[in-house]
């Protein structure tokens, strides 16, 4: 499911209590199946981080805000994440270079609900089937600068 109207909305959760202690989020998305060439990070991955996570994830954004350091803004992402613990949990790695599946920063978007804090982007719609394969497959072929 993804449509203009399917967004995981705080706005929702303002109306009741009730409201915002269920789990209003949009299923995430079905990555799309592995595809057989090389995933560019620069052409491909950083513009999805940019347009999704760069708010929030940048210097006095959101999350910054609320103490997490990790930076989704071009140029900065890549020491920010390849290697890197988890601010929430330190025995989670952002991202696993040659593993998405143990790469915390892939687990919290393709999964409803992720083993450290919410699914992301926080309050916005779901990535698509094609960006989660995207980031999936650069991860999996080692998260290279690329
Ligand atoms: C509206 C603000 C907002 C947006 C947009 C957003 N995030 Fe987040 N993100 C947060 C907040 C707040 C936290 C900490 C709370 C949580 O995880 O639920 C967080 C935590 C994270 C963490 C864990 C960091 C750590 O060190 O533990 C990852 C990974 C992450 N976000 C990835 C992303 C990605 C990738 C996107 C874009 C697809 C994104 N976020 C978009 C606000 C946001």
């Amino acid at each position: 499911m993804q449509s203009s109207t399917c967004r995981r909305i705080a706005v929702l959760s303002l109306y009741t209590a009730v409201l915002a202690l269920l789990p209003l989020g949009c299923p995430v998305n079905e990555p799309a199946p592995p595809i057989e060439r090389d995933v560019s990070f620069a052409m491909e991955i950083q513009p999805i981080f940019t347009q999704e996570c760069a708010s929030c994830h940048s210097q006095g954004g959101f999350a910054d805000n609320v103490g997490i350091p990790m930076r989704l803004v071009e140029g900065l992402t890549l020491d920010s994440t390849v290697n890197q613990a988890s601010t929430q949990d330190a025995t989670f790695t952002l991202i696993e270079p040659f593993d998405a599946a143990n790469s915390l920063l892939f687990l919290k978007l393709s999964e409803n609900a992720p083993p450290v804090g919410s699914t992301m982007p926080l309050f916005g719609e779901p990535l698509s089937s094609d960006e989660l394969g995207l980031i999936r497959d650069w991860i999996d072929q080692g998260a290279m600068d690329n």
